[in-house]
């Protein structure tokens, strides 16, 4: 039988990427077999040029844009969209990784109370939530570091950004900002730290907090309640790269095509990043 593909065109308007694959393939066992793993010390063996990237990150800001977080009131977390979404415009290219108009309502607490992954209604192909939709590469060949370390992922590189924090911020209240994001099957996060302090640290409700320094590639167990802290009243910058990739998918451009890889169903994506199959160290 043929292997399956997954065109963008044949995905229904009414469902995710994620969802037409799902519906059509044997995902949930696959990604069910792998569920349950925690380990929030996994760490990218890679060099980061974090000097070099955060100076080209400051151009990227100014020449491309830098947009605020749109889900919520104030402009403290801010950034720069790694990847679109084609069918969302050029108008999106830089900001539609920024979070969405349409949670502005929300308090903070209301805002991390609704279950993102669940929000029903919104799970459509196009849309905020269809993560595999982030499929396009921005493009950074102005930015020679940072252009180089994107290209060293061996896999497909979606829903990512370039994230910052900062100005006056608040200590975080012990009870707000925790969430869960997509399973590791699905997108694995990579935190690349270009600037932080002792002011932040990345939280886990059932773990360590940790303190990220610049140059530090982490993976994040963004299927466990995590969050991130301002530990102190802060005056400094955050600037994270936050990158996702598909594990278990190669994507086809020409084709605008999805279709499994060898890992699929077989290798734990933290067992990849072991073995080196999620980025060729630079
Ligand atoms: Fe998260």
């Amino acid at each position: 039988m043929a292997a399956p593909i997954f065109p963008y065109a044949e995905v229904p308007a009414a469902m995710t990427v994620l969802d037409h694959i799902r519906a059509h393939s044997d995902w949930d066992e696959a990604a069910a077999r792998f569920a349950g793993r925690f380990e929030p010390d996994l760490r990218l063996d890679i060099k980061v040029p974090a000097e070099a990237i955060r100076r080209e990150v400051a151009r990227a800001y100014r020449d491309l844009g830098w947009h605020r977080w749109r889900s919520t009131p104030g402009g403290s977390y801010s950034g720069l969209a790694i990847t679109h979404n084609p069918e969302r415009g050029a108008a999106e290219r830089g900001n539609g990784l920024l979070g969405h108009e349409r949670y502005r309502d929300c308090d903070t607490q209301d805002y991390f109370a609704v279950d993102r992954q669940m929000d029903t209604q919104y799970r459509v192909r196009g849309d905020y939530l269809d993560t595999l939709g982030f499929r396009r590469l921005n493009d950074f060949s102005a930015y020679p570091a940072l252009a180089h370390l994107l290209r060293g992922f061996g896999r497909p590189i979606s829903r990512s950004r370039i994230a910052s924090l900062f100005g006056v911020s608040e200590t975080s209240r012990p009870d707000v900002g925790w969430h869960l994001d997509e399973a590791p099957t699905t997108l694995l996060r990579l935190n690349i730290c270009i600037e932080a302090d002792s002011d932040y640290a990345l939280e886990y409700r059932e773990g360590p907090a940790i303190q990220l320094a610049p140059g530090d590639a982490l993976v994040i167990n963004t299927d466990v309640e995590h969050r991130v802290t301002v530990r102190h009243p802060s005056i400094s910058t955050r600037t994270h790269l936050v990158i996702g990739v598909l594990p278990w998918l190669d994507y086809d451009a020409d084709r605008d095509a999805w279709s499994f890889n060898d890992c699929y169903g077989r290798i734990h994506p933290y067992d990849m990043v072991r073995e080196g199959l999620i980025h060729a160290a630079v």
